[in-house]
């Protein structure tokens, strides 16, 4: 399907890594114009490492407590993300706010997925959050990140309705599974080289049928 040079990913990761391997999937069976380069824990036991290594995609451990600071920290990060030619870094599950060295080291090329309409329900436990609020939908969106925990201009959103006998963990699964189906879609929208950034909004040039248009009725 593919033929231009592939984009080259950095995933980071803190946890079970299902986006991961779905980005990793898309990559391998050439769904999306990718390869990931390196992947990258805070964590030493997140399960994404054995996903990454299963596929032999190199993966390495930079724990915060190594460090004195947190430039240090993401320093190290930055330097490794450079040396394996990243030029995409996607934040996959990556349990830590990124400060100014990353950004610094990647500006617009750093991105996010939630599992949320954002601006609805930012930070921690967002499919909860929107669940103990009562609305009738939520989603997933893929953002560029900046200085502020999930905030940047929006790439992408997908909505999931809320069933009436859904239960956390029901609405969580039907989200991750359209995670992981919005995420390689970004991607690929980048690795095409159709994403531009105007203030808080993301153009999309030439809409072509790989973007997300899916609305309602998971
Ligand atoms: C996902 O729900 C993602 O939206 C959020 O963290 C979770 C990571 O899950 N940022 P996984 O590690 O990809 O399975």
């Amino acid at each position: 399907m593919i033929a231009s040079k592939k984009i080259a990913l950095g995933i980071l990761v803190s946890g079970s890594g299902t986006n991961l391997q779905a980005i990793i999937d898309a990559a391998s069976r050439e769904k999306i114009n990718a390869e990931v380069k390196i992947v990258i824990s805070d964590v030493l036991e997140a399960k994404a490492l054995e996903r990454a290594r299963k596929h032999n995609t190199p993966a390495i451990v930079i724990e915060r407590k190594s460090f004195e600071s947190k430039k240090a920290f993401e320093q190290e990060i930055a330097d490794t993300l450079k040396k394996h030619g990243v030029e995409l870094v996607c934040l996959a599950g990556f349990m830590r706010i990124i400060g100014r060295t990353i950004l610094d080291a990647f500006p617009n090329q750093i991105i996010n997925i939630h599992p949320a309409l954002l601006p609805s329900f930012p930070g921690l436990d967002a499919q909860k959050q929107a669940f103990d609020y009562g609305v009738k939908v939520s989603g997933a969106t893929v953002h560029f990140v900046d200085e502020k925990t999930d905030h940047g201009p929006i790439i992408c959103q997908v909505a999931v309705d809320v069933h009436e006998d859904d239960t956390v963990e029901t609405l969580k699964a039907r989200i991750l599974k359209q995670e992981h189906r919005i995420y390689p879609e970004a991607i690929q929208l980048i690795a095409e080289g159709r994403v531009s950034i105007n203030g808080r909004t993301v153009h999309i040039s030439d809409q072509l049928p790989v973007i997300s248009k899916s609305t309602t009725g998971y």
